[in-house]
């Protein structure tokens, strides 16, 4: 069963190292621009399905838009969004099949997660979480939240 994670971010650091390794291999992380929309959505559309477009969709409301993207040769291949089905909740997120497994998620995930630091919260959420629960301890120390399914989609109308 999914549940939601806590993430302490008064303990979360920047590693900039992570970052410096992606761009050795012309892989940027960086925050989606308006002007991105249409291809963003499009990108998680394709690879992710309608609901998360929808979630997706909603980040370019903000100002700052609340996604980040990884950018490789001009083209996404991977996004995280925060601020998204709720305030302080992160995602959703994912990463292209082929450039799993190199650290793109963890930077997508720590940029956000830094992003929400900086606008003053103390913890962050992270919404409905499946398989990706080791993911998650791993790279951010997250921590299961008890009986917290279907937390804040509790409300949602189902699909026919
Ligand atoms: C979850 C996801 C975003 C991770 O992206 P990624 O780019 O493969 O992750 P990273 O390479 O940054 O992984 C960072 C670390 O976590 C580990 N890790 C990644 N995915 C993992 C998983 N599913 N289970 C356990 N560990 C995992 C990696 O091995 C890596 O550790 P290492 O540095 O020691 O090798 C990606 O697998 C994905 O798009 N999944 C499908 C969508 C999804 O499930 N999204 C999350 C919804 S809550």
């Amino acid at each position: 069963m999914p549940h939601d994670m806590l993430v302490k971010l008064y303990e979360l650091e920047e590693k900039p190292e992570l970052f410096r390794k992606l761009e050795g291999k012309g892989i940027s992380v960086r925050r989606a621009m308006p002007a991105d929309k249409g291809r963003v959505v499009q990108f998680v559309q394709n690879n992710f399905g309608d609901g998360w477009a929808h979630e997706c969709s909603y980040t370019f409301t903000a100002h700052p838009v609340s996604c980040f993207i990884a950018v490789r040769e001009k083209k996404v291949i991977g996004f995280a969004c925060y601020d998204a089905v709720a305030k302080d909740v992160f995602g959703p997120t994912g990463v292209y099949e082929k450039y799993r497994r190199m650290g793109v998620g963890e930077a997508l995930l720590r940029s956000c997660l830094l992003a929400l630091k900086s606008a003053g919260y103390a913890y962050a959420v992270i919404g409905w979480v499946e398989d990706a629960a080791a993911f998650y301890e791993k790279t951010a120390g997250a921590s299961v939240i008890e009986n917290s399914f279907p937390g804040i989609y509790r409300n949602m109308i189902a699909a026919d």
